[in-house]
């Protein structure tokens, strides 16, 4: 597997210094995960393409967009235009994501599934070759701070049985109560992405708390 690739969610960060809280930390990470809710699909509200766009303004790190509304597919454009490169959506609200994940890429966005603790793997199997990331939600979406489920790790097991035996370079990445103490678990199940908002911009020293996740899955580059 590739070196671990980490993905602070900024849901965690103070957003009145978005910009300076992703500044701090963008040398250490690969990329920024940006939590999307419309108070539909998951009972919280957080951020939409107005922020995103200022926050494109200060960084050229890649935007993982995670979406946790029940249309998505309605603010493509919106999207594109807000400086986004990851179009990731639920499969609870695309059973079948062929239409989407056309009309994504032909936006010019990379397109990923996500899967909510309770979903099983096999609503994304046959759509696997269709997404650059598949996203195993290791809690309830909606909040970040939550104790992390390890019972969604056969997902990712599944996910990373099913990427090697196709030869696919899906991102497998895991969401949800990422700590140095739980990526060993994701890591270790076959999870390439950590996404981690408490655990980063709830420390003290968020690049410290980077370094700390990279150390924990055996990775001390960066
Ligand atoms: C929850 C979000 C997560 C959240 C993770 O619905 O999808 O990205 O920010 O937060 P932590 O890392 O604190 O569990
Ligand atoms: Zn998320």
């Amino acid at each position: 597997m590739d070196r671990i690739k980490i993905a602070p969610s900024i849901l965690a960060a103070d957003f009145a210094r978005l910009g300076d809280e992703v500044a701090r930390i963008a040398d250490h990470v690969d990329m920024v995960h940006i939590d999307v809710m419309d108070g539909h699909f998951v009972p919280n509200l957080s951020l939409g393409y107005p922020v995103i766009r200022s926050l494109r303004a200060t960084t050229d790190l890649y935007f993982d967009v995670h979406l946790m509304t029940t249309n998505p597919d309605a603010y493509i454009d919106e999207l594109v235009a807000a400086g986004g490169n990851l179009f990731s959506a639920h499969i609870e609200v695309f059973p079948d994501p062929r239409a989407v994940a056309r009309k994504v890429a032909a936006a010019g966005l990379d397109f990923g599934l996500a899967l909510n603790p309770q979903t099983p793997y096999a609503a994304v199997e046959p759509y696997l070759e269709l997404c650059s990331q598949v996203l195993v939600m290791s809690v309830e979406p909606g909040f970040g701070g939550q104790a992390f489920m390890p019972e969604v790790l056969s997902k990712v097991e599944a996910a990373r049985k099913q990427v090697e035996v196709l030869g696919l370079s899906t991102d497998i990445q895991i969401d949800g109560g990422i700590t140095p103490v739980t990526a060993p678990m994701a890591y270790e199940a076959g999870a390439n992405v950590l996404v981690a908002g408490s655990a980063i911009f709830r420390q003290e020293d968020p690049v410290a708390a980077v370094k700390a996740l990279r150390a924990a899955v055996g990775d001390h580059v960066g």
